[in-house]
């Protein structure tokens, strides 16, 4: 489907990332299916900007991540709460932007060309985790407070999938 992915690279963020919930919007409308919707996320936004990896680790037990749709390389398949930046995102559930992942102590290396991520945390409907949404880039400092926005707006959709 490169061909319906909304190149985003253009855009000033703030633009790109109102296309993208548009654009994602439009996609899901009536669904409601968290895993289809961590899938259509994922390629939209991995397209969108043309990141390395970009996908949804899912809480499968009270503090273990286990990988869930995504796009990109082979992942690590399983991620504790507290290990690397999705693990400690997810206990501390806050987003985090890392600028250099050498700079940031017990990262993960799933792809070795990652040199940046950003990583937000998923509520559900009842304010649980449900997961956390992993965007890595191969160029330091791609991401920043505009990107946090836009990609805590954007998997708000799962607070009210199931209402
Ligand atoms: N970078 C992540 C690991 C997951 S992957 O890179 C796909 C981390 O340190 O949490």
């Amino acid at each position: 489907m490169a061909e319906t992915t909304i190149d985003l690279t253009g855009f000033p963020r703030v633009e790109a990332y109102a296309e993208l919930r548009g654009q994602t919007e439009a996609v899901l409308e009536g669904i409601r299916d968290e895993v289809t919707a961590m899938a259509t996320m994922s390629a939209l936004i991995h397209h969108g900007f043309g990141h390395l990896w970009t996908g949804f680790y899912r809480v499968v037990e009270p503090r273990l991540l286990r990988v869930g749709p995504y796009q990109g390389s082979l992942g690590c398949l399983e991620i504790s709460f507290g290990r690397g930046v999705c693990g400690t995102a997810a206990a501390e559930r806050r987003a985090i932007i890392v600028p250099d992942v050498e700079k940031f102590p017990g990262h993960i290396a799933c792809d070795s060309r990652s040199r940046s991520e950003i990583v937000v945390p998923v509520n559900g409907p009842r304010g649980e985790l449900l997961a956390v949404l992993d965007v890595d880039s191969a160029e330091l400092g791609s991401f920043d407070q505009e990107d946090q926005h836009g990609l805590e707006r954007l998997v708000s959709w799962f607070a009210g999938a199931r209402q």
